[in-house]
């Protein structure tokens, strides 16, 4: 079976998301900044701190290359950068089902606002730097998406729903198709 995936910005949900969507399908959950940071021994807030940005995202595609070998039947979710680059788009792509877990600048400000450890989101304004890094990454995140799930409002239970069914269709389609050839 495919892996299904979770792409979004900071505080869209992926990482709790990800966590109970693997109960209810039955999988294992893999989350990229967890995997980053078990093989570094380190934080985020210290990869950065130590090496920058750029160091991280390079951390970032050869955690997807690994996985792209290594998984399958996976919740992947990855980290609100990821999918900036146009290299990890077309990975993630090949890795599975894309889900773009969509929210407000509003939504995201009330989960992160009081959140420490995302380095990109601290300084004087973050409600300004939300807005305005949200409004240069939707697209890509809509890019790299096979289905966007707005989450503003919703509570997790019914977001665990849409994406359940929009797996089973693609699983079903899939099945459907893998029929006729035989
Ligand atoms: C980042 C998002 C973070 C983490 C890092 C950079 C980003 O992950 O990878 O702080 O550039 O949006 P979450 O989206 O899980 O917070």
């Amino acid at each position: 079976m495919e892996n299904v995936i979770l792409i979004g910005f900071m505080g869209s949900g992926k990482t709790t998301v990800g966590f109970r969507l693997s109960y209810r399908l039955r999988r294992t959950v893999i989350d990229t900044d967890k995997e980053i940071e078990r093989e570094e021994q380190r934080s985020i807030s210290d990869i950065f701190a130590a090496d920058g940005e750029a160091y991280f995202r390079d951390r970032e595609t050869m955690c997807l290359r690994r996985l792209l070998n290594s998984t399958g039947n996976q919740i992947i979710s990855v980290g609100g950068g990821l999918p900036l680059r146009e290299e990890n788009r077309k990975l993630l792509r090949e890795l599975g089902q894309v889900f773009y877990l969509q929210a407000s600048a509003a939504t995201i400000y009330e989960r992160v606002k009081h959140d420490t450890t995302r380095p990109l989101l601290q300084g004087s304004d973050p409600q300004a730097k939300i807005q305005k890094m949200l409004a240069e990454r939707d697209r890509y995140y809509r890019e790299a998406a096979d289905s966007i799930i707005n989450v503003d409002g919703k509570d997790f239970e019914h977001i665990l729903c849409e994406i359940a069914e929009a797996v089973d269709k693609r699983q079903n389609g899939m099945q459907g198709r893998r029929e006729k050839q035989v």
